[in-house]
């Protein structure tokens, strides 16, 4: 190969390499955060933001909790990751201190890195417990991205053909009777559901039809799979949403504010499961560093009682809104708050934002989801509530 070649092959070798980067499957805001604490970030040009979205419901305990961060950074000093075939006394602890703030002492938990991974986890645990491989799901779900999770995500532009083969049904939320027609076929592995909608735009499941589900699962032996991944970890005001209805699912599956940003899940499991040696697994799942986060996370809501803030907190910002113009409805629990724009105000997020530096969520139909982290304070929510009627009312 002449020199001329070789340099000429290099070059497109090089251009080739220049024209990649991030796979573009976001679309961003121009906005880096480089600092954080509490329920602020700020950005690189030193701008303080508020963050009533948790970055993406993620954010519990507050950014870089100094517990937290000294937690981590005292793990990383010991050990950071050894796989599942050895001991790891870590899981133990986090399982008890789970147990206990969430009520569910006498379930088992299985650990994985994300919420897609906690259902996937789940629905397979269903199929195998029952034999089954029908599962019901509802109405604008999200449930992941995986395949078997993203298969009960009622959204097909989100489907691959590859994720087509799944049995599912999708069914309204809220109508028993619908439920009741598809168990009429004996052949349903599961039923998975939000207690809370999140990513729909923040719409609860009724008490009633929850307990109605719950009865009609046990009595016909179907796994009911809660989905706690974005409204449970004490974001509703519960530790779980669907306590609310005094239920008690087969599996919860949990995720986002469980390592306050440390990618962490995992699924609750009742003890009507029997465990066997390789029916589940991971590599990464449980790991040390993992672990120490989540535990971090769990002392922080109980030291600082952040279930009941998230409640007393959640309850204080919607009566605030009520006093606001330009919403059509307000749904919600605790710390999840969906707030249903006038038309007119579609680009009021844009504003908060770029004029206010406040963050928020969004979801379809011009809904404007509010996730703080549960440590929110009255004084951040009245910060929120004057910029928002500032833009409402000029
Ligand atoms: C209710 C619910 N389930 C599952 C998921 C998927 O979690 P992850 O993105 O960690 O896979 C999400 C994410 O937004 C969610 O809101």
């Amino acid at each position: 190969m002449s020199n001329n070649q070789e340099s000429k092959e290099l070059n497109s070798t090089t251009e080739e390499i220049n024209k990649g980067g991030y796979f573009n499957v976001y679309s961003l805001w121009d906005i880096e955060p480089v600092k954080a604490k509490g329920c602020n970030v700020w950005d690189t040009k030193g701008i303080k933001y508020l963050d009533f979205y948790g970055g993406h419901a993620v954010i519990s305990i507050g950014h870089t909790h100094p517990h937290y961060v000294q937690l981590l950074k005292d793990q990383i000093d010991k050990i950071v990751f050894y796989s599942n075939s050895v001991v790891n006394r870590l899981q133990d602890e986090l399982r008890e201190k789970l147990g206990e703030l969430s009520g569910y002492i006498d379930y088992s938990l299985f650990l994985c890195n994300s919420g897609a991974e906690a259902n996937e986890n789940a629905l397979k645990l269903a199929s195998f417990k029952t034999g089954k491989k029908k599962v019901i799901a509802f109405n604008d779900a999200f449930h992941g991205r995986t395949s078997g999770a993203i298969a009960v995500t009622d959204n097909p532009a989100i489907q691959a053909p590859f994720n087509n083969g799944h049995e599912v049904v999708f069914l309204p939320l809220n109508d028993m009777g619908a439920v009741e027609e598809a168990f009429k076929a004996d052949d349903i592995a599961a039923v998975i559901i939000e207690p809370i909608q999140g990513i729909a735009g923040i719409f609860p499941a009724d008490i009633e039809f929850l307990q109605q589900l719950e009865t009609l699962c046990n009595e016909q032996g179907v796994i009911l799979i809660a989905d706690e991944i974005q409204c449970g970890y004490g974001r509703s005001g519960k530790f779980f949403a669907h306590q609310y209805a005094n239920i008690k699912p087969d599996i919860i599956s949990i995720a986002k504010g469980m390592g306050n940003g440390f990618p962490i899940g995992g699924i609750l499991i009742s003890p009507k499961f029997e465990a066997k040696e390789g029916l589940l697994g991971t590599t990464f799942g449980g790991n040390h560093l993992a672990c120490a986060a989540a535990i971090a996370v769990l002392d922080v809501m109980k030291d600082e009682d952040l279930v009941n803030n998230a409640a007393e907190m959640g309850t204080y910002l919607q009566d605030q809104l009520k006093g606001c113009i330009g919403i059509k409805a307000i749904r919600g629990k605790g710390l999840m708050v969906g707030v249903e724009l006038e038309p007119e105000y579609a680009g009021l997020r844009n504003k908060l934002l770029f004029e206010n530096h406040i963050f928020t969520g969004g979801a379809k139909n011009n809904v404007m989801r509010l996730l703080p982290p549960l440590s929110i304070s009255k004084d951040e929510i009245d910060i929120f509530i004057q910029a928002f009627k500032k833009q409402t009312q000029q």
